[in-house]
């Protein structure tokens, strides 16, 4: 029939073991069509675009979402719709579950999200193939890094940065053996050596794929205050901010996990301890995690992103 053109791939796009993906459905004069599948519990940034006026549409096909900007969230479920146009700051959408989206731009944004994603996807991998404990952690040090950056009144670029430095700061713990990383206790000397590297390898893995200031938090994300931190026993003004909170976010998650060796503490035992760690930790950075904790609004949020271990 002449002028219809009748595509049949992707007919698989609503089941439900289709992961994380996009889809460009059609492009014509810079017009894109796309079908998008989000796992639950992930953060997307929709971002203004420079100097032209694209407008971007959602059309939630299944699934829930909740959209944070100004402060303010707002929930959608399927066959809700929205779109954003001249946008002034970053949406920030985060999926309730797993989400199946259209999404239509009138500007080019395929290619950059699709390289963009394709890089994600291979660090999550690179992180889950390892062990579910470090995927499940990486996710929550993240959530940290954005409640304590939020409440700290950070700047949009300093947020952004922790959000993918937090989700990826262990990614080089691929490279540590499976002995010494699931090893209980007791390491050796040489073992000790070897988990002192992850760093290092983080910021192998994430050089080239994110900015150098990404790479540089996550490389730093070991070091402490009094220099008795790893790899590079960098001390006081030598360590960013972001390398701070990290630092505080990350640790608080190993103390209130459940790990084999040892029993978790509670949110405002593990915030106590480390405000007292002042000679370590940022204390401005300790003191907002520990009015959170004490308060109960960290709990409150976590449980907004539904994590299994409240
Ligand atoms: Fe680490
Ligand atoms: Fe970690």
């Amino acid at each position: 029939m002449d002028g219809i053109f009748i595509k049949r791939e992707k007919v698989d796009f609503l089941n439900e073991d289709s992961k994380s993906d996009l889809f460009l459905l059609l492009e014509h004069e810079g017009l894109e069509i796309m079908l998008q599948s989000i796992d639950k519990g992930s953060f997307i940034w929709i971002t203004p675009t420079d100097g032209k006026s694209t407008v971007e549409f959602f059309y939630i096909l299944k699934g829930s979402l909740t959209l944070e900007a100004n402060h303010e969230e707002i929930s959608l479920n399927a066959n809700d719709c929205f779109y954003t146009k001249d946008l002034k700051g970053k949406v920030l959408l985060k999926s309730d579950t797993d989400l199946k989206v259209l999404y239509i731009a009138t500007g080019p944004v395929f290619k950059y999200l699709d390289n963009l994603y394709g890089d994600l996807e291979y660090l999550l991998d690179k992180i889950t193939e390892k062990d579910e404990y470090t995927k499940n952690h990486s996710k929550r040090v993240r959530d940290f890094c954005l409640f304590i950056s939020q409440k700290l009144n950070c700047t949009e670029t300093i947020i952004d940065n922790l959000v993918l430095a937090s989700l990826f700061h262990d990614v080089g713990k691929c490279f540590i053996p499976d002995e010494i990383l699931k090893k209980d206790k007791d390491l050796t000397k040489e073992e000790y050596k070897e988990i002192f590297k992850h760093p290092t390898y983080s910021k192998k893995l994430l050089s080239g794929r994110f900015s150098n200031d990404i790479t540089e938090i996550a490389y730093a994300h070991h070091e402490r205050l009094d220099g008795s931190g790893y790899p590079c026993g960098l001390s006081g003004d030598e360590i960013s901010l972001e390398a701070r909170i990290i630092s505080v976010a990350d640790s608080f998650d190993a103390m209130t996990s459940k790990r084999t060796y040892n029993e978790p503490m509670s949110f405002t035992e593990a915030a106590n301890e480390l405000f007292s760690q002042d000679d370590k930790y940022d204390i401005t950075v300790t003191r907002a995690l520990k009015e959170m904790a004490d308060s109960g609004e960290l709990v409150k949020r976590l449980q907004e992103v539904h994590y299994d271990k409240l």
